[in-house]
């Protein structure tokens, strides 16, 4: 199946795919362990930033060679791409699928850059006879994966200020995206001490109704797994967390280094990381997929 097939069956048993970014292998092992525990297809994110750290390419060869190796569905996004130029070396490197965000633009402009993304991966998947899918970002739901102790700049989550389902329909109908990334009430980042806002599910449920593709929800560290299965529940495909993966990493290591402070050895520190990530994930999964 692709990776289209592998959301559409998602959605149809109201369950989404997992999508964690990563920054480094350490990242990759913990999502790939749990993802082959589990028994369930995953999506690695990488954004620019992240992926010029592993570095595009050679990301691209990491998540095929284990795609390949233990016939795994896995599968890798171009997550929050702000430039024609960077989706182009995505597309190039072998990437699954592209998020081009111009969230931040208006919604003309917006709409009229996404769909010069959308026939340019059209395009590219006639000539190479591949699936890539593209996703489009409607709302600013803000920047950094980090722990937050304010509602970033720029971003509302008052419901005027929300996606509304009749403009997500136009966005979604001239520009033939395949999935939406709507912002209703989800922030990037999270609070350290108590839950993100509320989500706002009837927006969630009203946008589905209106554009018909399923939703990819941004933001997710720091949401209660009530919400996240609600908005599953009312259309969401797909779910994003960067934030608690990476709060885990630096858990991990500065345990490693407080227990271990004469360990030199990276392969003997990071599994530390990497088990503070796999449980992260692990309890993820469970949500994304109901499993109690
Ligand atoms: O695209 C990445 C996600 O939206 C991450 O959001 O950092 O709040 O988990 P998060
Ligand atoms: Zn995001």
């Amino acid at each position: 199946m692709n990776l289209k097939e592998i959301i559409l069956e998602a959605r149809a048993k109201n369950v989404a795919i997992g999508h964690f970014n990563v920054s480094d292998i350490a990242g990759l092992k913990a999502v790939f362990n749990i993802a082959r525990e589990m028994d369930l297809p995953v999506m690695i994110g990488v954004s620019e930033g992240e992926r010029d750290f592993i570095g595009v390419r050679q990301i691209a060869v990491l998540v095929k060679s284990l795609r390949e190796e233990y016939n795994f569905p896995i599968f890798l996004n171009a997550d929050h791409t702000h430039s024609i130029e960077k989706i182009k070396e995505a597309l190039e490197a072998g990437f699954d699928e592209v998020l081009f965000d111009a969230g931040k633009e208006s919604f003309e402009q917006n709409i009229a850059l996404t769909k010069e993304v959308v026939n340019m991966v059209r395009e590219f998947n006639a000539v190479r006879g591949t699936n890539v899918l593209v996703e489009g970002e409607l709302g600013y739901i803000g920047g950094g994966s980090v722990i937050l102790d304010r509602i970033p700049e720029g971003v509302s989550i008052k419901s005027e200020d929300l996606t509304k389902p009749e403009e997500a329909k136009r966005f979604v109908e001239e520009t033939g995206v395949d999935l939406l990334a709507p912002a209703v009430g989800n922030i990037h980042g999270m609070f350290e001490h108590v839950s993100d806002p509320n989500l706002d599910i009837n927006r969630v449920a009203m946008i589905y109704q209106a554009v018909g593709i399923p939703l990819v929800l941004h933001g997710a560290s720091g949401n209660t797994a009530i919400d996240i299965q609600q908005s599953i529940d009312a259309g969401v495909g797909v779910v994003h967390i960067n934030t608690e993966i990476r709060a885990a990493w630096k858990r991990g290591i500065d345990m490693a280094m407080l227990s271990r402070p004469k360990e030199i050895t990276p392969y003997k520190i990071l599994p530390e990381a990497i088990h503070e990530m796999e449980k992260v994930i692990r309890e993820k999964m469970k949500i994304f997929n109901k499993i109690s």
